[in-house]
């Protein structure tokens, strides 16, 4: 029997358009699904979105339609995002759909049933923000927004109950949660008491949701709602026979915002209904862009359409996959991004493509040639893609792809390496067959890499098997065949060239508003003394006029000016700069200079005549 691979990514809330940590979470999900389906496993991979509760309700108010409707108009974006990155997910879920409603509404009867839902007045304080209540102490961290005092009856969930289960199962099943810095985390909230779980939410003040089988008052908690998508589409009392092939999932990919409501809610609500826990929980670090967190407050969101339609697909998921480790933090921008793609793909895999294929047409007339006998460089070639095969098959598996495709390109600069060394273009003069052999092994090298590198980069790898003529995934030396016709292409990864201009003005980083400028207080002055400053060359103390102020500045002009020739400038004087010592001389400014390497000039005015102590905006 085939092995089963089961991989989900969250549910994505539909209150605003997808942005790039969606779309790298669900790439994730993507690229591991491809590598386990090219292992021969059979593998589904779900993906969907979460459209209840607080945060879609007040978006669709925000835009003044009703929440169905909302939702309906915004799922396309998602899905067709996914499209154009070539995800290939088995099954899209949608939380409003009626096969989750009454999946949700048996595990809620179940729960009940079993006697893990009660009933009880609650007070306290409610974030609306997070739609939870929340505690004092958390209300004081100053975390949390739109804080309410809430007094109400509601549904518990006897969460608290499966603690201990909950720790003994995380204890005996390290792959549980991963990556381990994140299960000691789940380990230590595990450490003080484990409430209980207020799971419903009176109609009065929520009703965009699923509605209580036991209670037409209330609706679900949307978390309580949407965890169990991860059941629903692989056929939760519907297809029981789909369902015992799927379940318990493999990976539940998430991201470490959404670790305890996957780690502490999800299995002890699997564990009140009766149903296997999943294998494993992985939850990746965050995109950060440069130093910052992503927000739209910020303005620094990136909208992964746009660069894609800048860059392409591919190079957009292999610098996802390459830059980030998995669990860590990473960091994107955009000139880090043109980097990586300049020196791995332009440079070292697209590079290596055309400099075969250009000498196999120009000596061979596009004809694959035949290796023949193989020196100790082909057989070193050979062993390392065999090996490398299996390294990255490793590799994958234990969730390290950064270092899977990094090895991989290891490889392809070893072989940009062998054709300097073996240099076929000189070689095809005197020895033909040798020439022969170098291009084939190059060949084959990168059909090889290509392979490896297929889950990640889809559909420039399938370019690149075009060209050579040739598409079988075996990891096998030698899959090519000897006399392929190879085909014309263009370049697999042309270069980027980093043109500043083209950035998003959005994205431009360098404005400033009025209001900044206006914070910059620059008034006219005149050179009354000028001097230099002891054991320092490029330094001269400078006193200043302002109207009817004297101000000491220290400024960098030694080299430019001799002081004499200061004296009576006038000169433009940033005023409100933060006194500093400079080589232990006080310095109150700093007067404007236009400079570059070699010269020095300072601002000064038009009108020699005109007097200090006036205002320059
Ligand atoms: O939390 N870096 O949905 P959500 C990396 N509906 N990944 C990021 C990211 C970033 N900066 N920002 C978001 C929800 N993500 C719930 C989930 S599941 C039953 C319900 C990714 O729209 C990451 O995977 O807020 C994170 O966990 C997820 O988007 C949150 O998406
Ligand atoms: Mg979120």
């Amino acid at each position: 029997m085939n092995s089963i691979f089961y991989i989900t990514t969250p549910i994505y809330y539909v209150n605003d358009d997808p942005h790039i940590g969606h779309a790298y979470t669900t790439i994730l999900a993507d690229v591991l699904s491809r590598y386990h389906r090219n292992a021969g496993e059979d593998t589904f991979f779900l993906t969907g979105l979460d459209e209840h509760g607080q945060k879609v309700q007040q978006a669709a108010s925000d835009r003044g339609v009703a929440p169905q409707r909302h939702c309906d108009e915004m799922a396309p974006r998602f899905i067709k995002l996914w499209e154009k990155l070539h995800i290939s997910n088995d099954d899209f879920i949608r939380t409003t759909e009626g096969r989750h409603k009454r999946v949700v509404q048996d595990i809620l009867q179940r729960v009940y049933d079993g006697g893990d839902i009660y009933e009880d007045e609650y007070e306290g304080l409610y974030s609306v923000s997070e739609e939870r209540f929340i505690t004092e102490k958390e209300a004081e961290s100053g975390e949390f927004r739109d804080i309410r005092e809430l007094k109400e009856k509601n549904y518990f969930f006897r969460m608290g109950s499966y603690q201990q289960a909950l720790i003994d199962h995380i204890k005996s099943n390290p792959k549980f949660i991963q990556p381990e810095h994140r299960k000691n985390e789940i380990l230590g909230f595990l450490k003080q008491p484990l409430n209980d779980l207020c799971i419903s939410r009176p109609k009065s003040r929520l009703n965009w949701g699923i509605e209580l089988p036991f209670d037409s008052g209330y609706v679900t908690y949307v978390w309580f709602d949407a965890l169990i998508n991860y059941i629903t589409a692989p056929g939760f009392g519907s297809d029981e026979v789909s369902f015992k092939k799927w379940w318990p999932a493999s990976y539940h990919l998430i991201g470490k915002d959404i670790l305890t409501t996957h780690a502490v809610y999800w299995p002890t609500m699997l564990m009140s209904a009766g149903i296997e826990l999943p294998t494993s929980i992985f939850a990746h670090g965050w995109w950060l862009i440069g130093e910052s967190k992503m927000s739209k407050s910020l303005g620094n969101v990136i909208n992964p359409m746009n660069l894609i339609d800048d860059y392409g697909v591919d190079p957009v998921r292999y610098f996802l996959m390459r830059e980030m480790v998995l669990g860590q933090d990473a960091s994107f921008t955009l000139e880090s991004f043109i980097k990586r793609y300049n020196s791995d793909l332009a440079n070292d895999f697209g590079n290596l493509l055309s400099r075969v294929t250009t000498l196999v047409n120009k000596n061979f007339a596009g004809i694959l040639p035949n290796p023949g006998e193989l020196t100790q460089f082909e057989l070193v070639i050979k062993s390392s893609a065999e090996n490398l095969g299996e390294f990255v098959n490793d590799k994958i598996r234990s969730m390290c792809i950064n270092e899977a495709i990094e090895e991989t390109l290891q490889f392809i600069r070893s072989i940009n390496r062998y054709m300097e060394h073996q240099a076929p273009w000189k070689l095809v003069q005197e020895d033909k067959k040798s020439a022969g052999r170098v291009l084939y092994t190059a060949a084959e090298a990168l059909r090889i890499s290509a392979v490896l590198l297929s889950p990640v980069m889809p559909n420039r790898t399938a370019d690149l098997f075009d060209t050579l003529n040739h598409d079988s995934l075996s990891l096998k030396w030698g899959g090519l065949q000897p006399g392929n016709k190879l085909k014309q292409h263009k370049p697999l990864f042309p270069r980027i060239e980093l043109i500043m201009e083209k950035k998003d003005t959005e994205q431009q980083k360098n404005f400033i508003t009025f209001d900044d400028f206006k914070k910059v207080e620059l008034k006219t002055a005149e050179i009354i003394k000028a001097e230099k400053v002891d054991g320092a060359d490029r330094l001269l103390k400078i006193q200043l006029k302002v109207d009817a102020d004297t101000r000491q500045i220290v400024a960098g002009i030694a080299e430019y000016y001799n002081p004499e020739t200061l004296i009576g400038k006038k000169v433009v004087l940033v005023a409100n700069l933060k006194p500093a010592k400079i080589r232990g001389v006080e310095s109150q400014g700093m007067l404007l200079a236009a400079s570059d390497e070699n010269s020095l000039t300072l601002v000064g005015l038009d009108d020699d005549d005109f007097p200090s102590g006036v205002n320059v905006s």
